[in-house]
């Protein structure tokens, strides 16, 4: 699917979340979970400003970032939010690529790269495998990218009646949250699910979290 004309702005896509307090309470909620990375390599697919990747970058020394989207403003808004955050634009690379493919990027200058299977130590995704022509096969594909032992974390849209609201104002149409866990497992992963707590405010009206580790055996 195209992204809807709802994104084509990435300043009041920022605005808000920073404004009603989105961003800050998914940060509060990312710095209560705790990670067993060393220097990971992140992609942050479907980035938007880029607010997971950039929690994790800024988290964990030595790390490097991938972030994508269909949107080139959003990822020279996710550059922006990097720079305001002093964090180092050589740890992280850019590329446009399309959910439904995300294993393929075209760089900002136009140039085209696919990445390599099982290069990725974590994966962060929020409220955008409802855009993939195939949402299945996305996450598949997201899978496939992930090292053994690897974690995929899905920020995903919950199915509240405002998590559905505003699904349908975004013309997001997902699959079930237990669909999706049903993929993750026939892909090889241990999937735990975790609602957002009221400190999570207003994030939790919306989102649910989602953690796959991929099996550390190869299949
Ligand atoms: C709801 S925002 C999510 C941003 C961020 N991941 C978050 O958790 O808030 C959806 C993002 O997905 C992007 N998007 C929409 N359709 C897409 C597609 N088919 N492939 C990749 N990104 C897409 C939009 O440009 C937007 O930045």
């Amino acid at each position: 699917m195209i992204s809807p004309k709802l994104y084509r702005s990435s300043r009041t896509y920022d605005f808000f979340m920073k404004l009603l307090g989105y961003e800050s309470s998914i940060d509060r909620f990312l710095r209560s979970l705790s990670f067993d990375l060393q220097a990971p390599r992140i992609l942050d697919a479907g980035c938007g400003t880029g607010f997971l990747g950039l929690h994790f970058l800024a988290r964990f020394p030595g790390s490097s970032l991938v972030a994508t989207d269909l949107e080139p403003n959003f990822l020279e808004a996710t550059l922006a939010n990097a720079e305001r955050r002093r964090i180092d634009r050589e740890r992280i690379q850019v590329g446009i690529a399309n959910i439904s493919e995300p294993a393929t990027l075209t760089s900002l200058d136009g140039e085209s790269c696919t990445l390599p299977a099982s290069t990725f130590d974590l994966i962060c995704i929020g409220a955008v495998v409802g855009y993939a022509s195939d949402t299945p096969s996305a996450l598949r594909q997201l899978v496939d990218l992930l090292k053994p032992g690897g974690l995929l974390l899905n920020l995903e849209m919950n199915e509240s009646p405002t998590g559905r609201l505003v699904s349908h104002r975004y013309h997001y149409a997902n699959i079930s949250l237990g669909q999706m866990r049903q993929v993750l497992g026939d892909a090889g992963c241990t999937v735990t699910t975790t609602k957002l707590g009221l400190r999570h405010l207003p994030a939790k009206f919306t989102r649910t979290a989602m953690l796959a580790r991929k099996s550390a055996e190869r299949r």
